[in-house]
């Protein structure tokens, strides 16, 4: 056991900035501990600290001169001539089972398990200060990380944000006790930091001529007409990467490749397999053909991007891309075709796995180390690059079995681009749905890895990609209030964490930081509710809640006044549109949500699925096909559609008693830039025993409009007892449409009966 002790004043004028008495400030409410990601407390006395005249700075936060300075203090490093305002002590020491920021009458005390921990202890100081308007309340606050990982991505590539907007975005990781920062550079739509060597890489490939207005999926494609664009110089980028480290936050920046990679091919054709012809930066998303070519041109560029890329960032990691590289180009290519035989290789998975082993070994003489999204697995696995599991967790399950590193950032709870409510008022999102409770519910490390492989799951990180986040506001209003919930998931486990508990400290923290006039998504009065019965006659909705203790209030059809609802739950007994809302006990009224309620014969009705949605989008599994209730026609991240991976629909109705059918209508979601596609064919069938079924229609001629196409199919008043709907899926997508080589999803909701 190593002890180092320090006994130092430290300039209070700097951590805090006078003074207002405590009077002022309004002795006599309890303080509030509410800070996230949540401490063990003891010796939380419910008194103020008696540092006297002291007042944290609120706005920025702590500053860099006293990070640095404690740094020093803690591990060592020369002494400080400190004046005297109050004491603070800090002490590592390896022995601790964890680490405590104790704040008394006499002066505040850090105790460090490790130097690391640091970061955390002045983050909670910091959060104290804030929640209380300066004041410290008395107490032990214990810590320890469970991961070591803990990250936060930012694409800085579709949409640009100024220096400034970084230091705030790292300010944000410092505040929640994040390490680590993801800091996504290069794209198809531009690339964004200098490299001298190549100087179009700054006046080409950093521009577009213009950008996709609205979303992918509208029809048609909009564009504003705009140029658009910027970099980072390099001496941005230092003073970016310094920033952070004095927040105790690392940079690993990434430089993708092989794909998405037209930006840099715009500025020099020569990376390309074809370098005849001309490219442009991308103006709208998605994934695109061009990619580098493995040419010894290729690797000489991007070994040149290596070396002012590493002598940039001190991150022993570099994160090389690896993901959503289509391989037709090189499948055309000679070249390719020629090196794929030369070297052994097996295919074109070979030859990106041939590709990052290169950049691999030239970074790894250079004492640095990969990461890359799990497709670098595809066609064997650099000998010891780290894997970030983006597709799911099966790639990092993968990985961890390798005995290789893990961040887990899994789609399905750490996209921070996905919607995070499935209101029709939340502005444009890329697609999904990851609320706050899902983030929160995440577990790393997945139940199927075997125990001493857990080792292996290095962290997990939130990732923030900007395509429908033109502005700074935007990110913050996106990936703040999940970046703490996600907090939370990497400090405790999961037997520690209450969601109920969690969403009532977050709403101190959203009110904080709405103060700070930051555009955070205050979310947590937003409704949820279940059907009760799905398809019971009439439809009740249940479980109406909201994530704090509120009141829910009502509007039926033709009502304007809301009315209180008796408990959490309500009865939809005619057609029309009903709102729900919560209102919390501060008066704080919530978004109202709407129900367009609309009957129809298949109420009541049961239903079987021969097989099960995706997990990742259940919907309300098959009842939600027959509740008298629409999805979305913008999100097929909400509650009512239901995604099949690759799979097709098949649906089973049974009638309570037979029924003369004359239409039937069905509702498919069409979104290509999600890989949501029409179905081949949709086949109806009826039956009057269950046993045999006889088809009634066949239909493939969409006549796609919108997002969502809406298939109606005229009966000849068929009687029958069952009903079954069959929806072939897609398929594996083609060459040039987005998703190519991928089974495509398929998106149904409400199945209509009259
Ligand atoms: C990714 O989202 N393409 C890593």
């Amino acid at each position: 056991m190593q002890i180092n002790w320090y006994w130092k004043s430290i300039p209070l004028a700097l951590l805090l900035v006078a003074c207002r008495s405590a009077s002022e400030s309004g002795v006599g409410e309890s303080p509030n501990y509410a800070v996230i990601p949540a401490t063990e407390q003891s010796d939380t006395t419910g008194a103020w600290a008696g540092l006297k005249s002291l007042q944290l700075d609120t706005t920025a936060l702590l500053q860099r001169e006293i990070w640095a300075a404690l740094r020093d203090y803690a591990f060592g490093g020369p002494s400080l001539v400190l004046g005297a305002a109050t004491n603070v002590r800090v002490v590592l020491d390896t022995g601790l089972v964890r680490s405590t920021l104790n704040v008394q009458d006499r002066g505040i005390e850090l105790l460090l398990r490790d130097s690391s921990q640091l970061y955390r202890g002045l983050s909670l100081l910091s959060q104290l200060g804030v929640l209380n308007a300066g004041r410290l309340p008395v107490g032990a606050y214990h810590y320890r990380p469970r991961f070591v990982y803990r990250g936060m991505h930012l694409d800085v590539a579709r949409h640009f944000f100024p220096k400034e907007a970084l230091f705030k975005y790292l300010d944000f990781l410092f505040f929640y006790g994040y390490n680590k920062f993801h800091w996504h550079l290069t794209e198809d739509q531009g690339w964004r930091i200098e490299i001298k060597r190549y100087p179009k890489l700054q006046t080409v490939a950093a521009y577009r001529e213009e950008t996709l207005v609205g979303h992918y999926n509208d029809t048609p494609q909009r564009f504003d007409g705009q140029r658009y664009g910027g970099y980072y110089t390099q001496a941005e980028v230092r003073e970016i990467v310094a920033y952070a480290a004095a927040k105790g936050i690392e940079v690993i920046p990434e430089i993708e490749l092989p794909g998405h990679s037209l930006a840099a091919i715009s500025a020099y054709p020569e990376l390309s397999c074809d370098p005849t012809r001309s490219y442009a930066v991308a103006t709208k998303w998605g994934i695109f053909d061009d990619i580098y070519c493995p040419t010894e041109k290729t690797f000489q560029f991007l070994e040149g991007v290596f070396d002012e890329v590493t002598a940039l960032f001190p991150s022993r990691y570099i994160h090389i891309g690896g993901d959503e590289a289509p391989k037709g180009a090189w499948r055309e290519s000679a070249f390719c075709q020629d090196l794929i035989e030369r070297e052994g290789l097996v295919d074109e998975a070979g030859l990106q796995s041939y590709f990052i082993r290169r950049v691999e070994r030239y970074l790894n003489e250079r004492g640095r180390q990969i990461i890359g999204w799990d497709e670098i697995l595809e066609g064997g696995l650099a000998p010891k690059a780290s894997v970030m599991s983006w597709r799911g967790t099966e790639g990092g399950i993968a990985a961890a079995l390798a005995d290789h590193q893990v961040v887990m950032t899994p789609t399905s709870h750490c996209y921070f681009d996905y919607y995070q409510s499935d209101h029709p008022e939340e502005p444009l999102a890329i697609g999904g749905l990851t609320p706050l409770e899902k983030v929160y519910a995440f577990e790393p490390i997945p139940a199927e890895l075997p125990v001493e492989k857990h080792r292996y799951i290095w962290g997990a990180q939130g990732n923030v990609w900007t395509e429908y986040l033109p502005d700074f506001a935007k990110v913050e209003y996106m990936a703040l209030a999940r970046m703490a919930a996600l907090s939370e998931v990497l400090y405790r486990d999961s037997t520690q964490r209450r969601f109920a508990d969690f969403a009532q400290r977050l709403q101190t923290h959203l009110d904080y930081w709405e103060g700070q006039s930051v555009n955070v998504a205050q979310r947590l009065l937003d409704l949820r509710f279940d059907l009760a019965g799905g398809n019971a006659v009439p439809l009740r909705v249940t479980d109406l809640r909201a994530s704090v203790a509120a009141r829910v209030e009502q509007q039926g059809p033709g009502d304007d006044t809301w009315t209180a609802v008796e408990g959490t739950s309500a009865v939809l007994n005619e057609p029309g549109i009903y709102a729900f809302r919560a209102v919390d006990e501060a008066g704080r009224v919530g978004r109202a949500t709407r129900v367009h309620y609309e009957p129809h014969l298949g109420l009541g009705a049961t239903i079987e699925l021969a097989q099960p949605p995706d997990r990742r989008y259940p919907g309300r599994g098959g009842s939600g096909l027959l509740n008298g209730i629409k999805g979305s026609d913008e999100k097929y991240g909400d509650r009512e559609w239901l995604g099949f991976s690759g799979e097709d629909l098949e649906a089973t109705i049974r009638f309570a008693e037979p029924r003369v059918l004359r239409r039937v209508g069905l509702r498919f979601f069409d979104g290509e830039g999600q890989w949501i596609y029409l179905p081949r064919e949709v086949e109806l069938l009826a039956s009057t025993d269950g046993q045999t079924f006889r088809s009634l229609a066949r239909r493939s001629d969409w006549q796609r409009r919108a997002k969502v196409e809406e298939v109606e199919v005229a009966l000849e008043a068929v009687e029958a007892t069952h009903l079954r709907v069959v929806a072939k899926n897609y398929g594996e997508i083609p060459e040039g449409r987005q998703g190519e080589g991928y089974r495509a999803w398929l998106f149904v909701d409400e199945i209509s009966i009259e």
